[in-house]
């Protein structure tokens, strides 16, 4: 069942290093973040999948303060999330006063990537707190970094966590 795949993802804090994330596994996780559905189909995201050690390195560090995300020591992959700029129908949409709906896009984009990971058993992480232009360095953009997604296998034995979540009846309102 779907909900079961949902609720088997969880954010992977416990990163094995030594085993290797197969690109084959990525592209298909990637082939799934790109078929999300975009406002007019704009497709806003752009992905830079880091796994080359001296690169992953500057992004690690770019998302670590202090003892924050000090487990992405062990993180082997980054998958770098950029958000393209306003093209002229976006544009046009804000002149019409409608959301700019780049980062919801974005976001959806990354909600098929992270089960898609999951899916293949590959664990992985949001990171919303980094340093963006360290980010944008590291990876040679200018594009702006909507969000870092830290992946890899999870270290065997690492626990599973029951989902700590609002109820149904506090976050959806049946209107009949
Ligand atoms: C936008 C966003 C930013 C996040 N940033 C971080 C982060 O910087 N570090 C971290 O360890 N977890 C981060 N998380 C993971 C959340 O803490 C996690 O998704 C939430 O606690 C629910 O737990 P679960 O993913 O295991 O179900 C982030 C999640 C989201 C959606």
């Amino acid at each position: 069942m779907f909900l079961d795949l949902v609720n088997s993802r969880q954010s992977c804090r416990n990163f094995d290093r030594d085993k290797i994330v197969e690109k084959e596994k990525l592209q298909y996780a990637l082939q799934c973040a790109l078929t999300a559905p975009s406002a007019r189909n704009r497709q806003p995201w752009h992905y830079a999948v880091v796994s080359n050690v001296e690169i992953a390195d500057k992004v690690r560090k770019a998302c670590q303060m202090g003892k924050f995300n000090a487990f992405l020591d062990d993180c082997p992959v980054f998958i770098v999330a950029q958000e393209r700029p306003q093209d002229a129908i976006q544009a046009l949409s804000r002149a019409m006063k409608l959301q700019d709906f780049r980062p919801f896009d974005v976001g959806t984009s990354m909600a098929c990537l992270t089960l898609a990971l999951e899916e293949q058993g590959i664990g992985s992480c949001y990171i919303g707190m980094f340093d963006e232009k360290a980010i944008q360095q590291a990876v040679g953009t200018k594009m702006t970094i909507r969000m870092v997604l830290a992946v890899g296998y999870a270290k065997q034995g690492d626990p599973h966590r029951e989902k700590s979540r609002r109820e149904l009846s506090d976050s959806v309102d049946f209107l009949q």
